[in-house]
């Protein structure tokens, strides 16, 4: 069964709360959750490899860590996906970056795809699916499926906030992937919202309601 790792780091519950509250505007949202994708890649790459190479220090030879070549790919999930992307690129810039676009029908709730690009190579990647917002699952659930039909054997999701009906889902469908999140909230309303939630994380990261 997939692991959840709750990343329970001073610095991400700091700016979470800040994400969280709904006096934070458009500008200062959109910061935080790039510094906050920026903390949590941190963490989701504690385990890459890594292998000794022989440098020359202005001092002498010596032998030094370097990345092992392990190929990363990001897949966010449009829209709100997006806002994580530039903070974990700066941290990891040789990933490739695939897009999955969905929205989630407000009647019905189950995602609807209308956009799919993805890396060539994908069977050959790590790939960190990201989205700052895991509530039914439905979303994660369906670019996960989308992914796997195409190749992709090596998955991780990295959300800031899961209720836990959505992480249930991912364990259930994929118990292959690892699900690393800021936080995992109580429950979800009526309306399909995480509670306490952060509210519409595309409409707040983009200005639109
Ligand atoms: C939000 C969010 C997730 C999805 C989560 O996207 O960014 O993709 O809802 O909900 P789920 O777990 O119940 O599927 P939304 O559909 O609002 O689209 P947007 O990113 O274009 O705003
Ligand atoms: N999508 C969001 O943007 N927020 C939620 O709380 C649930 C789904």
């Amino acid at each position: 069964m997939g692991n959840v790792y709750v990343l329970d780091h001073p610095l991400i519950q700091h700016k979470l709360t800040y994400i969280r509250k709904n006096s934070t505007g458009t500008k200062e949202f959109r910061e935080l959750v790039d510094e906050v994708a920026g903390l949590m890649a941190f963490e989701i790459t504690r385990d890459l490899p890594v292998e000794e190479i022989t440098i020359d220090t202005p001092v002498t030879k010596a032998k030094a860590k370097t990345l092992s070549g392990k190929k990363i790919g990001l897949v966010p999930i449009l829209r709100a996906g997006l806002g994580m992307v530039d903070g974990i690129l700066r941290l990891i810039p040789a990933a490739k970056v695939g897009h999955v676009g969905l929205y989630r029908d407000p009647e019905t709730l189950k995602p609807v795809e209308y956009y799919i690009k993805l890396p060539s190579d994908i069977e050959e990647r790590e790939l960190i699916v990201i989205d700052p917002m895991l509530a039914t699952g439905g979303s994660a659930n369906d670019a996960i499926h989308s992914l796997k039909k195409r190749g992709a054997k090596n998955i991780k999701l990295m959300c800031l906030i899961a209720a836990p009906e959505g992480v249930e889902v991912i364990k259930q469908e994929h118990p292959d992937v690892d699900i690393y999140l800021a936080a995992l909230d109580e429950k979800l309303d009526e309306k399909g919202y995480i509670v306490p939630g952060l509210g519409d994380a595309g409409d707040r990261l983009f200005g639109t309601k």
